[in-house]
């Protein structure tokens, strides 16, 4: 096969990129075509994806469409649901959709049994009768976990707290910054604290050091270390560590080595959500994501949204030397859906090389980034308005709101006004050509994801098709998504620094800069 950059379809895309390259084109004049909107928007159950706004014609969607085709898009999703070991660094599957199956119909015994014992732990401490050392219900869960075993919980229990059944309080820790465990533990009381130690490997040192500080100030004190069975869970694949560290092997519960880090909020790392909501509404979350594994899998390509989104980015990265998008939610609910998207996206698709180790001809992901809408209309939009930098942006908004606090229905639709008015300025701009300083030159594109409203069905889809768009992404450029190798670096040497500080053992090949900055510290340390 043809590398990326000498398919025919390429070679076809690249001629008809120039059209938007014109001084004169404006993709505002693209709406002369009457049916435009209809053409360029899709739909999925609740979600509505409007990429009308972007530098797209019938002619070059085709060739984008073709693109998919000659790399081998429709075999590729095939792959990958059936268990194909398509991250080929590591040997394994990327199976996080067979979670999502539901039970009845799902083969997988050692999914359907991971969730009964869910059930059984979200009933025991819901209803009290999960007892702490002194006999008292737990009142607040502490997650400790980092990346993936952090991000995806954290997001989702922030997105649906007004789906909440419990009223336990949750709390996510993940940095090593002891500010950040000790923040939260000020507030609570051992008896009354549970500790879910969230780990696919049980090794990541920024857990394994929390977990350790907090098992010790739930023993202070203690008597016993026999009460660590009431106050801990492990979710993790390495069981024999779990236990070693001190966890009751029936408070384990099962990851697999198919399920990536950044994929696994459906599986027990997400065992905070179904605290939060239950596990119905954990199970909703669930059948959101399969519907939008269905639409993937089943539905053409041209009407398929992640891979129309997919396709947007690597047109983009391609052919408009794109180096950054941002994700821009206007909803309070959903502040932390760009920081997992981060990892997501960046941590899958990071990569130089293809998957034989040649250097990728185009530009691989840009940098993801993103906050808020509103919030961010007064802080970086300006750049984005009138800066140099072409960053194209996906705007996520919900038709409904379920708030019925006082002037909600008003401030909702104020939020909306400020949706669609962002994405109609940075498309339009505003010409003052006989002063440069208020010139707003438009020519900006943007989706609008539009959903009825946020729930964890929809919030299930909604995650799912962020998923599924870095997976088509990663095939078109030929990149494994499911590994992390230069993430592996960094904890290999923080290691090995470590040693250098405590042990003050100096390390053989260092540079002068490293070696300094070790220096400073070591004589400072008091
Ligand atoms: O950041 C690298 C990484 O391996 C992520 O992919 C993963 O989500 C995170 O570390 C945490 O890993 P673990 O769950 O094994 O502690």
């Amino acid at each position: 096969m043809d590398t990326l950059t000498e398919t025919s379809a390429w070679k076809n895309l690249q001629s008809l990129s120039e059209e938007f390259k014109q001084e004169n084109f404006r993709l505002v004049n693209l709406f002369s075509e009457k049916n435009r909107f209809k053409s360029f928007s899709l739909t999925h159950e609740d979600l509505l994806l409007d990429f009308s706004k972007n530098f797209i014609t019938s002619e070059s969607l085709k060739a984008l469409i073709e693109l998919a085709k000659e790399c081998q898009l429709p075999a590729a999703i095939k792959a990958m649901f059936a268990g194909a070991k398509v991250n080929c660094s590591e040997d394994r599957a990327a199976l996080h959709t067979a979670l999502r199956i539901p039970e009845k119909e799902n083969p997988h015994f050692e999914i359907v049994n991971c969730l009964k014992n869910m059930d059984d732990i979200v009933s025991a401490i819901n209803l009290g009768t999960w007892k702490g050392y002194n006999g008292q219900p737990i009142r607040d869960v502490v997650n400790i976990g980092i990346g993936g075993s952090d991000l995806g919980p954290s997001m989702v229990c922030e997105a649906l707290i007004d789906f909440s059944v419990s009223d336990l309080n949750l709390h996510f820790v993940s940095n090593v910054d002891p500010a950040h465990l000790n923040g939260i533990l000020k507030n609570l009381v051992p008896a009354t604290t549970l500790f879910i130690i969230a780990s696919k490997s049980f090794t990541t040192i920024e857990t394994q050091l929390n977990a350790e500080t907090a098992k010790a100030w739930l023993l202070s004190g203690a008597e016993s270390t026999d009460l660590i069975k009431n106050h801990f869970i492990a979710v993790t694949s390495n069981i024999d560590a779990a236990k070693d560290f001190g966890v009751e092997e029936t408070n384990v519960l099962p990851i697999w080595e198919w399920v990536g880090g950044r994929f696994s909020l459906w599986s027990a790392i997400g065992l905070p959500i179904a605290l939060l909501v239950g596990m119905p509404q954990f199970r909703e979350l669930l059948a959101g994501a399969h519907s939008m594994d269905e639409h993937f899998q089943f539905t053409d390509l041209n009407e398929n949204l992640p891979v129309v989104m997919a396709l947007m980015s690597i047109w983009y990265g391609g052919f408009f030397d794109c180096h950054s998008s941002a994700i821009v939610p206007y909803s309070q609910h959903l502040k932390q859906f760009p920081s997992y998207s981060q990892q997501l996206y960046m941590e899958s698709l990071g990569k130089r090389v293809d998957i034989y180790g040649k250097e990728i001809q185009t530009n691989s992901a840009e940098v993801l980034w993103g906050t808020v809408g509103t919030s961010g209309q007064h802080s970086y939009f300006q750049l984005l308005h009138q800066g140099t930098e072409f960053i194209p942006v996906d705007f996520i908004a919900f038709i409904n709101t379920i708030d019925k606090s006082l002037n909600a229905l008003e401030r909702h639709q104020y939020l909306l006004a400020n949706c669609f008015s962002q994405s109609l300025a940075l498309m339009s701009g505003k010409p003052a050509l006989d002063q440069a300083s208020r010139n707003i030159p438009g020519n900006k594109p943007s989706n609008t994801l539009l959903i009825s409203q946020l729930n964890p069905h929809n919030l299930g889809c909604l995650i799912a098709l962020y998923e599924h768009k870095t997976y088509v992404q990663s095939v078109i450029w030929n990149i494994n998504a499911f590994d992390q190798w230069g993430v592996e670096l960094g904890k290999e040497l923080s290691k090995e620094i470590l040693n250098a500080l405590q042990l003050e053992k100096n390390l053989k090949e260092i540079d002068q800069s490293t070696a300094a900055l070790i220096d400073s510290v070591r004589e400072s340390t008091t």
